[in-house]
């Protein structure tokens, strides 16, 4: 990934970051740009703040205003920089627009989370109406693609960067209830195999994380805010709580950082395509 064009730096914002940065130099983003969707609440929030920490620059992307303005002075008090941008990600010119202020801001892009996303009512899968499917899938699937979209070429020109997508324990498995939520994470598990192997060779890494239940505003929603509905939710996590957004965004960290320089797609993309046969020679010697 190229460093040559460099950001300003705020003068409140130096001092902080070089201090975070003796921690540990393998978390070091200073002059590092990254666009996060679904910036103002939960785990976009958590990876915004995070990234922030590390030293770099945020465009924390949402669609309310009041819980934007929130993350941004998060990172305030930390002493960096955010943009905040209102943007539906349903709505193609609104994804250009943030990135185009994105690179008019800061010159450049290095990381890009595509985050955003909205849960389905329980609905049996006969029952969920096409408005429904195509709500669900814009938001969480179409949406991801139309970003990685107007990303890439932005990464592609200045040599290399990393999109992390947010899928889902439900895009690996089924869940009653979730049809069309487990069909664009299962999707979008699809998509980003498919776009690691078309960059990978152009120094670009493009990921996904699947959290499990993590205690945001959607875990309220989907379990109904109740005590009962908590505690069914987290009965399916094996370390009995839920996960906290820090834990996705310290993921979201490693993954974007070159620890993980080797992890290109999601796990087993070599498995589902290669059936695993040992060379001859490998299992002459083993017998
Ligand atoms: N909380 C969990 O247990 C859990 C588990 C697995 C996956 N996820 C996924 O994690 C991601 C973040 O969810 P969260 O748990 O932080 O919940 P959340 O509801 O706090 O965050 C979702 C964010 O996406 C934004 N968003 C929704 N539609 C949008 C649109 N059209 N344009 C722009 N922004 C939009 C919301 O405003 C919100 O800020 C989602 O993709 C979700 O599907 C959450």
């Amino acid at each position: 990934m190229s460093d040559a064009a460099a950001v300003p730096e705020t003068t409140s914002g130096t001092a902080k970051r070089h201090r975070n940065h003796k921690m540990n130099h393998a978390f070091n983003f200073s002059n590092k740009v990254i666009f996060v969707t679904g910036a103002g609440t939960g785990i976009g929030r958590a990876t915004a703040v995070t990234f922030a920490r590390a030293g770099a620059r945020v465009v924390a992307v949402g669609r309310t205003d009041s819980s934007l303005q929130e993350t941004t002075r998060q990172i305030e008090a930390i002493g960096d920089e955010a943009l905040a941008i209102r943007c539906d990600v349903t709505h193609t010119d609104e994804i250009k627009a943030a990135l185009d202020q994105t690179i008019s801001r800061f010159g450049r892009l290095d990381f890009a989370f595509n985050n955003a996303g909205a849960e389905q009512p329980s609905t049996a899968a006969s029952d969920i109406s096409e408005d429904e499917w195509d709500r669900v899938l814009d938001v969480n699937l179409r949406a991801v693609f139309v970003c990685m979209k107007h990303q890439i070429p932005l990464l592609r020109k200045q040599g290399g960067g990393v999109i992390v997508n947010t899928s889902s324990g439900a895009g690996v498995k089924g869940f009653p209830g979730q049809a069309a939520y487990c069909a664009a994470k299962h999707g979008l598990i699809g998509l980003t195999r498919a776009a690691a192997l078309d960059y990978a060779k152009d120094n670009i890494r493009v990921n996904a994380v699947c959290p499990g239940i993590i205690d945001t505003p959607m875990m309220e929603r989907f379990t109904g805010g109740t005590p009962e509905g908590r505690a069914g939710a987290i009965a399916q996590e094996p370390v009995s709580r839920p996960g906290s957004s820090e834990e996705i965004a310290n993921t979201v960290l490693w993954l974007c950082s070159d620890m993980s320089g080797f992890v290109v797609g999601p796990p087993s993309w070599w498995m589902a395509g290669k059936p695993y046969r040992p060379s001859p020679s490998i299992k002459r010697d083993l017998t």
